[in-house]
């Protein structure tokens, strides 16, 4: 199976699985990273609602405690008719273990509609 297709799948997948009873809008992200693993999550909402967690952060968070740290390519699929771009925040996430090389897929209805660069949705970054 291709990498992408791989990637579809598993964001599709953990978008089922998402935790989101407050917005009813679910989300599933998946990442390939630099060692070519794959790693997927969707967003957990919370009662008292800035907890709640973007799928993005859930799966940046599983990608770094599977031991990798780069960013090969990050998909994103949600609800709706409308594509979801990452919120600023996960942008700013993201961008900490992207490189110009870094894919970002944003998927709707089991297909990929649109791919962008880190650079292109978020162009200055904040770094140290
Ligand atoms: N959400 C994400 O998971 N990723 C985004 O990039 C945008 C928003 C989630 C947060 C919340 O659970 C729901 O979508 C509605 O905002």
């Amino acid at each position: 199976m291709e990498k992408t297709e791989q990637l579809l799948e598993r964001a599709v997948e953990s978008q089922k699985k998402a935790y989101a009873p407050y917005s009813k809008y679910h989300v599933g992200a998946a990442i390939l990273s630099e060692n070519d693993n794959v790693y997927s999550s969707c967003n957990v909402e919370n009662a008292s609602y800035p907890c709640g967690i973007c799928a993005e952060a859930g799966v940046i968070s599983a990608m770094i405690s599977g031991g990798d740290k780069q960013i090969k390519a990050i998909l994103i699929t949600s609800d709706g008719n409308e594509l979801v771009y990452p919120c600023g925040a996960c942008l700013q996430r993201i961008a900490e273990f992207s490189n110009e090389n870094t894919k970002i897929y944003l998927a709707k209805s089991n297909e990929i509609i649109k791919e962008h660069k880190i650079t292109e949705l978020l162009p200055y970054n904040f770094t140290l």
